[in-house]
């Protein structure tokens, strides 16, 4: 299996290289901003507590989305890989996908992570807020808040991985093309896939 994480920032561009990477490489998506989106859709319990962190811009429980990532990997059982997108969020959440990788004989190859400077973040997710609807994209301190809990509770996972030498850094900004250029080169440079 090929695993890769694909980190950053809320705004630096997870969901959009998403898309393409996981086309080229034949991967899940498995993005926990999406699951908790469709439970507060289905107006599940799970939704309407986790809708109430959201749209604080802070984060859901650790329990609620390892339970979310767990019950997916079982559900995918002949999986070639998954890219993993707004998720680990915090060290527990990393520690924790870990060992649910370990159970299935696999692990993390590699954390590529985006780097956008954060009034470019500020300015994609308002931009995006007019368009998508987004609850917590339309009010620019709940944007504000998201990035301080990313800056507490996110970036520190980035150190975790980096312990076991896997994180790249990306630079976030350009085309959409550019940078899923720049984050191939890195897989196949590893020859990951
Ligand atoms: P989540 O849905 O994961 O949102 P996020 O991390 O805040 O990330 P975004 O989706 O906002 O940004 P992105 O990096 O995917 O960027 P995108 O490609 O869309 O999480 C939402 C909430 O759910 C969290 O706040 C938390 O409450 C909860 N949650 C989720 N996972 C959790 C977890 N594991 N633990 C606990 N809580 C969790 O791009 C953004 C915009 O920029 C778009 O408009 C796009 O078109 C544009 N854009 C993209 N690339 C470029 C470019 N190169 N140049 C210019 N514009 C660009």
């Amino acid at each position: 299996m090929f695993n890769l994480i694909l980190f950053g920032p809320p705004g630096s561009g997870k969901g959009t290289q998403s898309e393409n990477l996981i086309e080229k490489y034949g991967l899940i998506h498995l993005s926990t901003g999406d699951l908790l989106r469709k439970e507060i859709a289905n107006q599940t319990k799970l939704g309407l507590e986790a809708k109430s962190f959201m749209d604080k811009g802070q984060l859901v429980p650790d329990a609620v989305v390892i339970g979310m990532i767990g019950s997916a990997l079982d559900a995918n059982p002949q999986a070639k890989g998954f890219l993993f997108d707004g998720f680990p969020r915090t060290v527990a959440q990393a520690e924790a996908l870990d060992s649910l990788l370990i159970g299935k004989g696999s692990e993390i190859a590699i954390v590529l992570a985006l780097e956008v400077d954060r009034e470019e973040l500020v300015a994609r997710l308002l931009n995006r807020g007019k368009s998508s609807g987004r609850s917590d994209d339309t009010n620019e301190d709940v944007i504000r808040a998201r990035l301080v809990e990313y800056e507490n509770k996110t970036a520190p996972v980035a150190g975790y991985y980096a312990g076991f030498g896997k994180v790249v850094y990306v630079k976030g900004v350009g085309t959409i093309e550019e940078i899923f250029h720049s984050l191939s080169r890195q897989i196949e440079a590893r020859q990951l896939a």
